[in-house]
């Protein structure tokens, strides 16, 4: 198990576009492994590959049902919509409200380079479309309608 040190979006480095993928090798799984374990050791639900330096296009999610990695990965298609709170490993303590699709299909590579495509739903989707916005340098707060305040983010601890 390896940790490595996550990218705040303070520095500039989030908000590069990341490169793609050519070799599938042992650079790359370990890689996969230490940004498995980074996020989580860290609570998190998903995490791209720039969020601990490294400007790959890759990112792995587990909403809680198992770990999937995106190599490569495209959205195919996105359908409806849902507005709902996220958060940012890389932004520590702020949550916002963000508009994704409700589904998405997305293709991508798994760490062999076998292409496989998957479609999402509700959470997923989102956790898909959050991390997906990573590799190309952007963050849930460009993409926020709403920031909470110190007053929301209290009354929302309170609620659970
Ligand atoms: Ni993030």
């Amino acid at each position: 198990m390896a940790l490595r040190k996550i990218v705040n979006e303070k520095e500039e480095l989030l908000h590069k576009p990341s490169r793609p993928i050519e070799k599938f090798d042992l650079r790359l799984r370990i890689l996969l492994d230490d940004m498995a374990d980074t996020m989580y050791e860290s609570d998190g639900v998903g995490l791209a590959a720039v969020q601990v330096g490294a400007l790959r296009r890759c990112f792995v999610v587990d909403i809680g049902d198992g770990l999937t990695e995106f190599v490569n990965p495209e959205i195919l298609s996105r359908e409806g919509e849902q507005d709902g709170l996220e958060g940012c490993l890389s932004s520590p303590g702020e949550f916002g409200l963000v508009v994704r699709p409700m589904k998405v299909t997305v293709k991508a590579q798994n760490r062999k380079g076998e292409w496989f495509t998957l479609t999402a739903e509700d959470f997923m989707a989102r956790a898909i479309c959050h991390e997906y916005d990573h590799l190309d340098g952007h963050t849930f707060k460009e993409r926020a309608h709403h920031m909470l305040s110190k007053a929301e983010l209290d009354a929302l601890d309170k609620e659970d």
